[in-house]
This record gives structure tokens, sequence and C-alpha cells, in this order.
């Protein structure tokens, strides 16, 4: 008798259910993935692609693990990163499960500002800033007053994107900064303690990497927009929409620029290493490009969001494998590569986003039709009940136009957004746009000089 051979899909667990997860989750299934999906909104394009679904706390371990374990879970993905401060990648780890996330101590590099910043420093990173770390107002008080440098101010825990302050911007000047610093330690935005740092000027570009605790395979650079009105104006949000270019870098960067910037990526998880806080996941470096290359604005834990949907749509090697790469420590066997297009993301928002969000208001996506615009749906934070979909208060949907050129896939985003119907929705349309990217050509060659 000749015995049948049976292929079983791998099964991976997901914890979030943002565009970004939906993204991961894409990429699962074109992997031969069998994915089940952990997050607390009922995403439905996580919902539909997914063999599993619980409804959960991101955060909440026990329920997790317990999930995981009764499904025979043997690779997770983390998404967001209250679930790594939460000590999910351990928990995970102990049960035998391989993870692309880091540990809760690797995790500090986003989720204490402090620990990085000193990290860096202590390591002799290149791209590090002038700094200071304080868990007393005190002397954060005199650093801000005898500082003879701009300051970004920075909660030295997590505030969902929203709780930096720079000079000059958000904070009028010396004594606008000394008051929000006092806030800061008042009301304990974001923990106890702030950094505080030299404010740079300069374009900001993302560099994501994967990273198996040495080796350190970049994705394609990213350019975000947090402010959410057109023009980058108005408050800082999660990240209004982004675009990568076919040549992976972008219109401002060199391939100089991009070197300097994966020497201080590669340092950092060299750091993380000595000091016994091995790094497995994805690492997501923030740059700012200044007239001395780029510098180092913060990393995250994580792959970003809405950056994620620019590169995973692009990946042409099996996910699952560098997945593996990852959680086993070894990604010298996996051969990574993006196709060579240029990505728009675009996120649909309720109207008010980053300052009064309308919230609970129907959307309606024609897939379809998305899909005919040579364009992808990302759902994020929207709510699906019996077929129909509600927003919440952040993001709602991401469509990420694909084409050869950016001009191409700034055109595709746009005509497929023109299939997202809902009330009270808003969309930073210049983003790709050519206007904007020209102006930040412009800033970036007078910086130069
Ligand atoms: P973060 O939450 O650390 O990404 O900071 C939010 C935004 O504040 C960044 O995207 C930058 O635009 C700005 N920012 C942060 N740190 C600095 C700095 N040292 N100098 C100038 N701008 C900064
Ligand atoms: N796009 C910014 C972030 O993911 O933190």
């Amino acid at each position: 008798m000749i015995a049948k051979l049976k292929i079983m899909a791998e099964r991976v667990l997901t914890v979030g259910g943002g565009g970004r997860e939906h993204a991961i989750v894409d990429a699962l299934a074109r992997a031969g993935a069998e994915v089940c999906a952990v997050m607390k909104n009922r995403n439905p394009g996580i919902a539909r692609l997914a063999k599993e679904v619980l409804l959960a706390k991101e955060t909440d371990v026990a329920k997790i693990v317990h999930f995981a374990r009764e499904l025979s879970i043997g690779l997770a993905i983390v998404g967001p990163e209250a679930p790594l401060e939460a000590g999910l990648s351990d928990a995970l780890r102990i049960e035998g499960i391989g993870v692309v996330g880091p540990s809760r101590r690797a995790a500090r590099m986003e989720t204490d500002k402090g620990f990085a910043r000193s990290l860096l420093a202590k390591h002799d990173v290149p791209g590090n800033l002038r700094f200071g770390v304080f868990d007393e107002l005190a002397p954060a008080i005199e650093f801000a007053k005898d500082a003879d440098f701009q300051l970004a101010v920075k909660p030295v825990g997590l505030t969902g994107g929203k709780g930096v302050k720079v000079e000059g911007e958000q904070l009028k000047d010396k004594g606008e900064t000394i008051s929000y610093i006092k806030e800061v330690f008042d009301r304990s935005i974001g923990g106890i303690g702030v950094v505080l740092e030299e404010k740079i000027a300069g374009e900001e570009f993302t560099l994501q990497a994967f990273v198996d605790g040495t080796r350190v395979v970049p994705m394609p650079l990213v350019q975000d927009h947090k402010r959410a009105f057109e023009g980058d104006l108005g408050p800082n949000t999660g990240g209004m929409g982004s675009y990568s270019m076919q040549d992976h870098l972008l219109p401002f960067v060199e391939k100089e620029d991009l070197a300097m910037a994966m020497e201080s990526m590669r340092r950092t998880v060299e750091a993380l290493r000595r000091e016994d806080c091995e790094y497995r996941g994805v690492l997501y470096g923030q740059f700012m490009l200044t007239s001395k290359g780029p510098r180092i604005i913060e990393f995250n834990a994580r792959f970003g969001d809405p950056e994620a949907m620019n590169v995973l749509p692009l990946l042409e090697s099996n996910f699952v494998d560098i997945c593996h790469g990852i959680s086993n420590g070894d990604l010298s066997g996996s051969n990574v590569s993006f196709a060579r297009m240029a990505t728009v993301c675009k996120y649909v928002v309720p109207a008010g986003y980053g300052l009064e969000p309308k919230a609970n208001l129907p959307i309606e996506v024609d897939e379809k039709a998305v899909a005919r615009e040579g364009a992808r749906v990302f759902y994020a934070a929207v709510n699906e009940d019996q077929g129909r979909i509600t927003t919440s208060s952040s993001r709602a949907v991401g469509i990420v136009g694909i084409a050869s050129d950016l001009e191409g896939a700034e055109a595709s985003c746009e005509r497929a957004l023109m299939h997202v119907k809902g009330e009270a929705i808003y969309v930073r349309h210049d983003i790709g746009r050519k206007e904007i990217i020209d102006k930040k050509v412009a800033r970036m060659r007078a910086i130069r000089g």
C-alpha cells in the first residue's frame, strides 16, 4: 500500500487587527499558511483569510497562549508593540513556539526611549543624538534650561505616537517646552520619565528589516506621513499614508544614505546582542536625513503601520520561510526579494482623526473595483457585524496603489479610493503626489547645501 503524503499547511498565529496585520496575514496566506488570528476588533480582511479567530485584548497574554496551545501553533507573529511590552513573545517562546517579535527586554528599543538612546550611546552606534534621560522633574528642567540647542520632548514609554513634542513646532519656545516637561511628569504621560534630545532638521524615512539576532535584512525604504493634514500640517497621528519607489530607495535618499542607515541598524542589533537582549523580529528604524547623513529618530520593535502595507505586497519570497529564519536565528538561507514596483498607501480615516474623530459610521469598499484599479485594500480599525462594516475612532482602511512607477501607483490608489464610500471620512490626497515630493527633494537639497 502506498501511503498518501498529505502536505499540511503550517499553522501560524497572528496578533493584531490593524492594516499592518491585514498585510501580514495576506502575506502569510500567499505563502500557504493556515492563519489563526487574535484581534480586539473584527477586522473583516483578516477574518476572511483566517481559519480561526479569537476576539480578545491583544495584551491578554494568558488567553493568547492558551489559544495557541489549543491550536498546536508552531509559529507566531506579533503585530503591535503593546503585546511585546506585555511579554507575549517570551510567553509563546516558553511554549516552544517560534516567534517573530522580540522579547520584552529587547522590545525596550521601542517601549523605553531612555533605554534605546542610552544603548546607542554606550555602544557608539552611528546616528545617535545628544540627549538626556530623566526620571525626575528638577534635573529635566535644568537640562532644558541649560541646553543651547532646541529640544524634542519624549515621554519614555508608549504613547501611541502622540506624546512627542518638538520645540519650534508643537512647542512655541523654551517656556512651552518646560511646561510640557512638567505636564509629562504631572500626568505620567507614557509612564514616569522623559527623554530630552536635540532637535534635528531634515526629511524622515523608514527602514524596516528582518532580524534573526545577528543578521539584518532590509526591506524597501518607505516614507510615512504622520501629520493629519495635507502639506504635512496639523497634529501627529499614527500615520496617514506612505509611499515607496521601484528602486527601493526614496527620491531624496541616495544609496550611500541607505548604507549608513543600515550600518546604524546592524550596530544596534549587535549592541542588543552584547547586552544579552538578542533581537529576533522586525526592526523598524525611523531616520531623519540631515546635512550630516541619516540620524536616528526612534526604533520600533515591529513592522510600521502603514509601512507594512507598502512592502509586504511586494514580497516575492516565501514569508513563512522568512519568519522561520527570524525565529530560528538563521536568516542566512532565506533569499529575500521584493518586486521592483512603486507603492502609494493612503489611509481612509474618520473625519476629525487626530483631534476629535467621528466613530461608528458605516463604510463600504467595493473590493472587486479596487482590484480592477491595480490596488489593494487593507482593513484597519473597523468592525464587521453581519456583513456591515463600521468605523472606530482610529484609521479605517488602507488603500495601496501598486505600479511600475510612483505616478502610476498614486493614480491607481486615487482611482481605487473612488470605490470607498462612507460618511464623514477623510483622506490625505497629497501623499505620493509630485508636488509634495518635489518640495521634499528641494528641501533636502537645501539642507545638504
Ligand atoms: P516619534 O514618536 O519619536 O516618531 O516622534 C514623532 C515625530 O516627532 C517624528 O516623526 C519627528 O517628526 C518628530 N521628532 C522626533 N524626534 C525628533 C528630533 N530629535 N528632532 C526633530 N524632530 C523630531
Ligand atoms: N508609521 C509609524 C509607526 O508604525 O510607528
